[in-house]
């Protein structure tokens, strides 16, 4: 989409700060439109001082935009004096983008997820060859001087076993080149549907499954706080004598020193790596890059001039369609719609992201779901609070804003446009049902959850009056609580002296409990506890409270 300018929709007036390097092609693009200063150099001081003054922030990689930043360039609660709209990410993980505080400042993210796919795909595949072939140390030795064949022996990649985890777009472009190369390949990814994979010729397993079979194992998962270390010192256990390691999605997928280790113990042959948990690696790094085995370039999977020139046109459009308050297709965490409109539907929109983010936390990591329903209750499904404002008829989104927000859990990339078509690539049923019919409110909204290995997890919220948002239902526990921060979600069989050693357990530590809430099946049944805590609850204390008597779970939410 080229959007077309005429003179009375140039608006001069709007300001573009660049702060990484992005194609001309993209910059003269923006300077159709806006004021663009390109300052590659900016300290993260500097850029907090320096972005009150823009509408529209385009980054790579490099930049951190950090809350910091987000809130100086914002409007909001006095915080910031900016007028930031819009920040544009030439490239498609946005693990640099504080997304969260953007989506509360009403700050639009949108990125480019589809233009650097082919050139990553084809770096990773040159990682593998390099890596089997020894490219690089042969290329570095003979440089020297040096004319030495035996020590360059490499391996063959032909009949060997690809395993990849995470088949999205750049892992399934790699199956397609491997399977050029003779590789057979196996590959993971729990929202991937057995049908695409099946597209691709290949069959899915598990992770350990996948790990344990290949001779080479490639990442192309984004980095989440789920995919955060996946690949530590217990999976390089798993994985065969002798196996090579290719990371070309994101650093801080591995976890560096435990791949230094299985190097240095002879279990993995080698790693090829374009990303890094720092990057430019830190100097603590060095010891990891320096090994022989190890073949690495500074993140350059998407950078071939098809790429930068594609990323770069490409979040030109729609950082310019953003500050025209046009539709804009890759927007990460909002959607277009009419200013009257989405006064009303705006509360609903919160309340849906923090229901989407909340269900997919409760889901087992590695199930697949199955099924996505939303149903509304009361006011919202008859068209009352709607029939003046038009929600009634636009529940759709508010489903697709849940849907979004869910699927972000686990993918980058998703936005109110392709969210349905991603669930339905994924086999992921998404219904919605409505009814007038409700006790004790005026309206809820729920999302119940089934996934392959779990039972059906349901919550609901609410609002009370026009914006304050409350989570009422868990599963089928009627519960009051503020859908913000970090909660505590414990689950236990209603006896005395359970809450209490919780709240001891929670206090030691120093964890602030700033709300509980408990709610029961009967007396004496199953019950739930909700805590809204001031700080995140560490690995151990989570093991000391399931060690209370009559705790059935716990489990912790951060919304
Ligand atoms: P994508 O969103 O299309 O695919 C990611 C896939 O990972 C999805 O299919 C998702 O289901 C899967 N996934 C999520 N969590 C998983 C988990 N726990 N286990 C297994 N699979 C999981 O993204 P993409 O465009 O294919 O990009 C993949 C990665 O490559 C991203 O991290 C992206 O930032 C990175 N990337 C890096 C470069 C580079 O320059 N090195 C270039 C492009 C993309
Ligand atoms: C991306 O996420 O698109 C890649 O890391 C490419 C990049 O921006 O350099």
């Amino acid at each position: 989409m080229n959007p077309k300018l005429n003179e009375s929709e140039k608006e001069k007036t709007k300001k573009v700060l660049v702060t990484d390097h992005i194609s001309e092609e993209g910059i003269k693009k923006l300077r159709e439109f806006a004021e663009v200063d390109i300052e590659l150099e900016l300290s993260k001081e500097e850029l907090v001082k320096h972005i009150v003054d823009y509408d529209a922030l385009v980054v790579r990689s490099g930049t951190k935009v950090t809350k910091e930043i987000i809130e100086a360039g914002s409007k909001d609660k006095g915080k910031g004096e900016g007028k930031l709209k819009v920040i544009g990410r030439a490239g498609v993980g946005v693990d640099n983008i504080d997304v969260e505080t953007a989506t509360e400042k009403g700050i639009m993210v949108v990125n480019a997820p589809a233009a650097n796919t082919i050139s990553a795909a084809e770096h990773t595949i040159a990682m593998l060859l390099g890596l089997s072939r020894k490219i690089p140390a042969a290329n570095m030795s003979l440089k020297s001087g040096v004319w030495e064949r035996k020590k360059h022996m490499g391996v063959e990649v032909n009949g060997k076993i690809l395993g990849i985890i995470g088949l999205g777009r750049v892992g399934s472009e790699v199956v397609k080149k491997a399977k050029g190369l003779g590789m057979r390949v196996v590959a993971y990814d729990p929202f991937i549907s057995q049908d695409r994979a099946g597209e691709l010729g290949i069959t899915l397993s598990g992770f350990k499954e996948v790990l344990s079979l290949a001779d080479f194992i490639s990442l192309h998962t984004p980095l989440t706080k789920e995919t955060h270390h996946m690949v530590g010192a217990k999976e390089f256990e798993l994985m065969k004598d002798g196996v090579r390691v290719i990371n070309c999605a994101r650093g801080g997928l591995i976890d560096e020193r435990a791949l230094k280790d299985a190097i240095k113990s002879g279990k993995v042959a080698g790693a090829a790596l374009d990303v890094f948990e720092e990057e430019p690696p830190s100097s603590g790094e060095r010891e990891l890059l320096e090994l022989e085995e190890v073949v690495v370039t500074p993140h350059l999977g998407a950078s071939t001039e098809e790429a930068q020139k594609a990323a770069a046109i490409i979040i030109a459009e729609e950082v310019i369609n953003a500050l025209m308050n046009k539709s804009v297709r890759n927007a990460i965490n909002m959607i277009y719609v009419e200013e009257e409109l989405m006064g009303a539907i705006k509360p609903y929109l919160v309340l849906a992201d923090k229901l989407g983010r909340l269900s997919a936390q409760l889901i087992p990591k590695s199930s697949r779901t199955e099924q996505f329903e939303v149903s509304y209750e009361g006011e919202i499904g008859a068209g009352g609070v709607g029939a003046g404002t038009g929600i009634a008829g636009n529940t759709g989104l508010i489903t697709v804003a849940m849907l979004k927000s869910f699927l972000s859990w686990f993918i980058d990339g998703v936005n109110y446009v392709n969210a349905e078509t991603i669930a339905k690539k994924f086999g992921i049923k998404v219904t919605e049902s409505k009814t007038e019919t409700i006790e004790n409110f005026s309206s809820l909204v729920s999302i119940t959850t089934t996934t392959q290995s779990e039972k059906k997890r349901t919550v609901a919220g609410t609002l009370f009056g026009k914006d304050d948002l409350r989570i009422v239902r868990l599963d089928g526990f009627r519960v009051d609580a503020s859908p913000s921060g970090y909660m505590l979600l414990c689950s236990f069989s209603d006896k005395p002296g359970v809450i209490g050693p919780v709240c001891t357990i929670l206090g030691d530590r120093g964890i602030n409990i700033a709300g509980m809430q408990v709610g029961r099946e009967k007396a004496g049944g199953e019950a739930v506890m909700v805590l809204n805590v001031d700080s995140s609850v560490g690995e151990d204390t989570m093991e000391e409270i399931k060690k209370v008597e009559n705790i059935l779970d716990v489990k912790l939410v951060r919304l």
